[in-house]
């Protein structure tokens, strides 16, 4: 059955939140904290070993029930019904949306047409188990019959970022296998990968949903060229294994039967790093490590379809973010991990984020007439503290962020960690507080600054605050965790489409530019061609040719 289709500015809880949002506007976080002595742990939802307090956000306690009342006038409670029993949600590319049933155990049931796909699920699990544990013990050689040293991942969007960032983010959890992510059709990233491999010992994942994307082709073709100058053709099968849905067009690329892990339509790409788009973490950490991550977000998965909507940490950060986005007008978000591990996270969120909600078309097929999508953006803290944190704390814009720590390192160094974790908690702290103009005074009176450069520095040193932000504490970064925190995201994400009424599964923007740029290659290898563009492009066509070729 299809999604609803309601404006969410016809409900009556947004009028409702247009008129409190008036009332509310101005008030500093502060006052709240003042008015109601239970804030902090009322606004606060512990669950499993996540501790998150969304405290310190210009809402009250009113702010929330309006927003779950536009929850429940939408009916997203009707929406997560659909989404995870199978419906074909995906509308406009008539496809189910089951990212779930990826993570789901092997006793639950979920029908496609009519099918279990379940079991399915679980070959291709115990396929990727099998080959992961064989290429970790050294059992499945090289054609030279040495041990596999690295895994080069040949994929991109999707088959590309999420299996960097979760393997990035795991390295703690790694084995000897070095691995690599090759993704930009830019030659010079796949030759400076090239440059630090041996063919002999190296294994090549292509993954691509649809095996027809330029980058990844590309890439694909010009490292098995590579290989074939020092190897024999007999060796592909032994060194070249695919992730796909499109099983013809991967044998014609030569790749073995046997070798190949198939996937299915009703995963999304940016969705899909917990099938066997995720080969390359089950390569890298360990099928039991990768199981893991599937079984956090199995966890998570439960407590999004079961926990009240108050209570349900993806339905209040989401609606947090719709407060933001289409009352305050704020135009950006920003994550900020206090762990390098996830250093890609922002990045990978991106993706899911802005491909996923980056749309202006609602359910009916209506240009809306609201604010869609937020922009995300962010990197690990302390690092962005001494880059951006400036135009947070004092700049014209509201940027709404989510700060993420980890009560325990990794390493154990309680030294870095409890300096790592001040610097968490006092950017919240300071962002929400801000310094008044007495204190800046106060301050430069006690250092024994003189009047006169008092008076002349008190402006700039002034920090208004009420800059809102949620804190995800979260116990340890492991697999589990890990796993946790990325359904977390994708269930915000889904909430946040069926709020705007758009559909958040297909990513059609990304199609007009890789159109032109077809016609554009047939120009630039053919000199014969000319196509008709703008006179900016044809100059810029012709300036290049000339340097470049
Ligand atoms: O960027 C568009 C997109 O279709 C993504 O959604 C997808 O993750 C990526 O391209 C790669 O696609 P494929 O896995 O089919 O190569």
């Amino acid at each position: 059955m299809a999604l609803k289709t309601i404006n969410p500015t016809t409900t009556s809880a947004w009028s409702k939140l247009q008129a409190h949002f008036e009332t509310i506007k101005a008030s500093h976080i502060n006052t709240f904290f003042a008015q109601n002595s239970n804030r902090a742990s009322e606004m606060t939802i512990k669950w499993e070993d996540f501790y998150v307090d969304y405290s310190k956000h210009r809402i009250n306690n009113e702010t929330l029930e309006l927003l779950i009342e536009l929850a429940n006038e939408v009916d997203l409670k009707d929406a997560i019904e659909k989404y995870f029993s199978g419906d074909v949600i995906n509308q406009t590319e008539g496809r189910e949306v089951l990212h779930t049933a990826l993570r789901n155990p092997k006793d639950a049931e979920v029908l496609v047409n009519g099918n279990d796909v379940m079991p399915e699920i679980f070959e291709v699990k115990r396929k990727i188990e099998i080959f992961s544990n064989q290429i970790i013990d050294g059992k499945l050689k090289s054609y030279t019959n040495k041990p596999f040293t690295d895994i080069v991942n040949i994929g991109i969007g999707g088959s590309d970022l999420g299996p960097a960032m979760v393997v990035d983010a795991l390295t703690y959890y790694k084995n000897h296998l070095n691995t690599h992510f090759v993704s930009n059709v830019d030659g010079d990233h796949v030759n400076e990968i090239i440059k630090k491999l041996n063919p002999e010992t190296t294994l090549f994942v292509i993954v691509s949903k649809t095996f027809t994307t330029q980058e990844t082709l590309s890439n694909a073709n010009t490292i098995r060229s590579w290989f074939l100058k020092n190897a024999p053709d007999a060796a592909v099968s032994k060194h070249f294994v695919a992730v796909s849905t499109n099983i013809e067009k991967v044998k014609e690329f030569g790749i073995d039967e046997n070798n190949i892990f198939p996937m299915w339509n009703w995963v999304g790409g940016r969705f899909s790093l917990w099938s066997a788009v995720g080969l390359s973490i089950s390569l890298a950490v360990g099928f039991d490590n990768f199981d893991k991550l599937l079984y956090g977000a199995h966890k998570m998965d439960e407590h999004f379809k079961t926990a009240d909507f108050d209570r349900n940490i993806p339905v209040v950060t989401a609606l947090l973010s719709v407060w933001y986005n289409n009352f305050f007008k704020a135009e950006s978000e920003a994550v900020i991990s206090y762990s390098q591990y996830l250093n890609q996270f922002a990045t990978y969120l991106q993706q899911g984020i802005m491909e996923s909600n980056g749309k202006s078309i609602d359910r009916n097929g209506d240009k809306v007439n609201y604010q869609t999508g937020t922009i995300i953006w962010g990197e690990p803290g302390t690092n962005s503290q001494h880059a951006f944190f400036q135009h947070i704390h004092q700049g014209t814009k509201l940027i709404p962020a989510e700060f993420i720590g980890f009560s325990k390192s990794l390493h154990g160094n309680q030294d870095h960690q409890d300096k790592l974790m001040s610097n968490f908690f006092a950017q919240t702290e300071a962002l929400m507080n801000g310094k008044s103009k007495s204190e800046v005074i106060q301050e430069l009176k006690a250092q024994g600054v003189s009047e006169e450069t008092i008076r002349m520095v008190t402006p700039f040193k002034v920090f208004d605050g009420n800059k809102p932000t949620s804190t995800i504490l979260i116990n340890q970064l492991n697999p589990e965790s890990l796993g946790k925190l990325i359904a977390m995201y994708e269930h915000k994400i889904f909430v946040q489409g069926i709020i705007w009424n758009i559909f958040s599964y297909d990513q059609f923007g990304v199609e007009l530019g890789k159109q032109l740029a077809n016609t554009i290659l047939d120009e630039l290898k053919n000199p014969n061609v000319i196509n008709n563009h703008d006179d900016s492009t044809k100059n810029l066509l012709a300036f290049y040719k000339k340097q470049s070729h």
